[in-house]
């Protein structure tokens, strides 16, 4: 856990904040890579996780981006609800969403504030004078957080503005991608999770490869479960040969965590990926969205925090 106070607040967009960060201790806080996110521990007991979206390189502060969504659950509010000089504590950052070392051009889709993470992708590519470009999608220049850096900054060039309303293009995915496809190229996404939907579904149409497109949603979708997984099952834990039995209403991680077995987790809902578990027998029922289409086919690793069960067990490798 980190101690960092809220330094600078600013208004970056409408109902948008970035905060910077700095040690409230003197302690220099962790390096981060682009694509990571930290954890906040929010006034009423909330955690939540932000993307950070400064730049790699600079060791002395994290910037968040917040927008304040009526429909979320909370957090977005009681993070708006931070004032400058006020003091938080954090996770170190932890990055589930990493920049491809060997990509020959990176294509960055943003939708909304899906933006954060491929900010700091942006700068780290930019400084390391990487091939890349950024299209970013949103409403209205209104709601456009970081315009000015964005538009006017040293890489203005190879930023795509797409507005839903007024001026400036919209955004053809499937075109832009048919005419970006190369072996070596990878793909970021972030935003809502319609938005995500639409935008593998186009990568895979102008022929990019699942391993080349990578992204990261805030929230889990509203996925129709599916009935098998609903009912009782169990999970055999590999190393000492304990059955712990599953009710409907309740996860393998609260079960587990009953009989003393602590499996970290951070979203509770199949985003982040910090329960990723492997699975030695069994076919999960798989409720996340974080892990690959071939992950979920091939059965070996599975989210405790939501995923359960189509057959009776699961032997976890714990
Ligand atoms: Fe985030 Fe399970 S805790 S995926």
């Amino acid at each position: 856990m980190l101690n960092v106070r809220v330094e600078r607040k600013r208004q970056v967009a409408d109902e948008i904040c970035s905060f910077h960060l700095v040690s409230a201790t003197g302690e220099p806080l962790p390096s981060f890579t682009a694509g990571s996110h930290v954890d906040v521990h929010l006034p009423g007991g909330l955690v939540r996780q932000y993307s950070l979206c400064g730049d790699p390189g600079d060791a002395g502060q994290y910037i968040l981006g917040v927008l304040k969504d009526p429909a979320s659950r909370g957090g977005s509010i009681a993070m708006h609800s931070i004032e400058e000089g006020s003091e938080i504590q954090i996770s170190a950052p932890r990055n589930h969403f990493p920049i491809e070392d060997g990509a020959g051009h990176s294509i960055l889709l943003a939708g909304g504030i899906g933006v954060t993470p491929l900010m700091a992708m942006a700068r780290a590519l930019s400084s390391e004078r990487r091939s890349f470009e950024l299209h970013y999608c949103t409403r209205n220049l209104a709601r456009t957080a970081f315009k000015e850096e964005l538009l006017q900054g040293a890489m203005s060039d190879r930023v795509h503005l797409h507005l839903d309303e007024g001026r400036g293009e919209r955004f053809d995915a499937e075109a832009v991608l048919r005419g970006r496809f190369r072996p070596d190229a990878h793909i970021y996404i972030c935003g809502p999770a319609g938005f995500i939907e639409a935008m593998i579904s186009a990568a895979k149409e102008a022929g990019f490869a699942e391993s080349q497109v990578h992204r990261e949603y805030f929230a889990a979708p509203k996925v129709a479960p599916s009935e098998l997984g609903d009912g009782v099952f169990q999970v055999q834990i590999k190393s000492t040969g304990a059955i712990h039995q599953i009710l409907p209403e309740e996860t393998v991680v609260q079960v587990l965590g009953r009989h003393g077995i602590e499996i970290e987790t951070s979203c509770e809902q199949g985003v982040c990926g910090t329960c990723v578990t492997r699975v030695l027998e069994g076919v999960p029922d798989h409720r996340d969205v974080y892990l690959t289409d071939q992950e979920h086919v091939e059965n070996k690793l599975f989210t405790p925090c939501c995923s359960r069960a189509c057959s009776p067990m699961l032997v976890l490798d714990l």
